[in-house]
């Protein structure tokens, strides 16, 4: 028995792809997340940023990870209730005990006539965290 075709639904990324980035995570911000103006609060954007950074430090450290700092980070353009945001991560460097990543975030916004937009990025160091929570080599 043939399966149905499949439906065709239109394929959205960013023109430019970030340079040997991978697409980590992507998450759509609710009311819950607002601030007083009613943009997405930026504190739950680095929270996302956090968790999105994290996921190739793991899989380089294979193991359990801490952030110990955000080097830099960028708002460059407001978020709105409902955009589909997209995390791409890619790894800047590899240290005795640390991963450094850089993230960019793009959002996806209004279904009518969408457009794709860079709205954050950001450089966070991971350290690879040993049982006892002092650094332990990254595996090579
Ligand atoms: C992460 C932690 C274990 C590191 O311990 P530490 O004694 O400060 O470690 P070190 O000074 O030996 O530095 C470890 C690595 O982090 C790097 N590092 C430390 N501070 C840094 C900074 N401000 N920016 C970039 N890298 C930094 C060091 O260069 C080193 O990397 P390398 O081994 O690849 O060269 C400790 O700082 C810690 O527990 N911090 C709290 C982590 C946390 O709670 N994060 C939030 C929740 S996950």
């Amino acid at each position: 028995m043939n399966s149905p075709a499949a439906p065709q639904v239109p394929h959205m990324a960013p023109c430019t792809l970030p340079d040997g980035a991978e697409l980590v995570m992507r998450v759509m911000p609710m009311p819950a997340d607002a601030n007083a103006n009613g943009d997405v609060f930026g504190g739950w954007i680095m929270a996302q940023v956090d968790l999105a950074g994290a996921v190739l430090p793991a899989r380089v450290a294979r193991g359990r990870i801490a952030t110990v700092a955000v080097n830099q980070f960028v708002f460059k353009q407001p978020v709105s209730i409902g955009d589909l945001l997209s995390f791409y991560a890619r790894v800047e460097r590899v240290g005795n005990t640390s991963v450094t990543v850089h993230v960019e975030v793009y959002a996806e916004r209004n279904p009518a006539d969408p457009q794709i937009v860079k709205v954050t990025e950001a450089n966070l160091t991971y350290v690879a965290i040993a049982a006892d929570g002092k650094p332990r080599p990254i595996p090579r």
